[in-house]
């Protein structure tokens, strides 16, 4: 596995495998990487000739009393895992390398609507900073494809709709979540639970699990089923910030005539925000 920092690099080793006409991939990550992102990139080399994975942590799309500072950073582990992947590009660049004129300020991209609720109005400008890092990734990389975990569900139809609207030349593959053995949702942010933290955080995906059992079997009062998600969400010890039922392309409020739904949850847990999502096609 090549490993780089710099832009010209990048640009270079990629610029050499498009001569050669091969089909270039890109994962990109935050890092401290779980098995999650190895099936990213293990994904990604079913589809590429060439995979590129980057490591960034974005400080565009954290709030000023989000986790930016203390958001793990683990170099030289994850390196390992990817090499162990059969990755052949690190692309892991310092802040000043994305951002040489600082990130206030400067040009953004914004994806209206579809922003404007679930961790849109829980994370304000959060979805902005994502699309313009991405934005900046794929114009870095050129790469013909690129991966996302559905575990940030809501952020991955924010980049499909950015490319559809952007006419973005490159193919956007979602990657089912990768689960702990009790269910939990793989995150880095699961690094934050304590012991007895940890043991009650799957509940998010029983709840979920459980929301979807019910509209499979006919119901369809979808306020009744969030009312009482919440409630056993909250009796557990979480603090939810929401539990929906949504169209799953545009994330719109589900109604008794829609077929391909979303069921997503995002709570706290201690200094953890946790978020899962699950699909339910009628
Ligand atoms: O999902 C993530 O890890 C990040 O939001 C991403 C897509 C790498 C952009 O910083």
């Amino acid at each position: 596995m090549n490993r780089v920092n710099g832009i010209a690099e990048l640009r270079a080793q990629v610029a050499a495998w498009k001569r050669a006409a091969e089909r270039v991939a890109l994962v990109p990550t935050m890092g401290n990487l779980h098995a999650g992102h190895i099936r990213l990139v293990e994904e990604a080399r079913r589809h590429a000739d060439r995979t590129v994975a980057s490591i960034f942590v974005n400080p565009m799309q954290f709030g000023p009393n989000e986790d930016f500072a203390s958001y793990p950073r683990t170099l030289e582990a994850d390196a390992g895992k990817l090499a162990a992947a059969g990755l052949d590009l690190l692309f892991a660049p310092p802040v000043e390398a994305i951002y040489p004129h600082g990130h206030l300020g400067m040009t953004t991209v914004s994806v209206p609507t579809i922003t404007g609720h679930l961790c849109g109005s829980a994370r304000p400008g959060h979805f902005d900073g994502v699309s313009t890092v991405v934005t900046k990734l794929f114009n870095l990389v050129q790469p013909d494809l690129a991966l996302f975990g559905e575990k940030d569900w809501q952020q991955l139809q924010v980049i499909r709709r950015m490319v559809r609207d952007l006419d973005v030349p490159i193919e956007i593959i979602g990657v089912p979540t990768v689960r702990e053995a009790d269910g939990l949702a793989m995150s880095s942010r699961n690094g934050y639970l304590s012991a007895a933290e940890r043991a009650l955080a799957p509940t998010l995906y029983t709840v979920l699990d459980a929301a979807a059992a019910r509209i499979r079997a006919g119901e369809r009062n979808y306020a009744a089923i969030t009312e009482a998600a919440n409630a056993t969400l909250l009796d557990a010890g979480f603090t939810p910030d929401y539990f929906e039922v949504r169209r799953a392309d545009d994330l719109l409020p589900a109604g008794p005539a829609d077929h391909d739904l979303r069921l997503l949850a995002a709570a706290r847990l201690g200094r953890a925000r946790l978020i899962d999502n699950l699909g339910v096609t009628l």
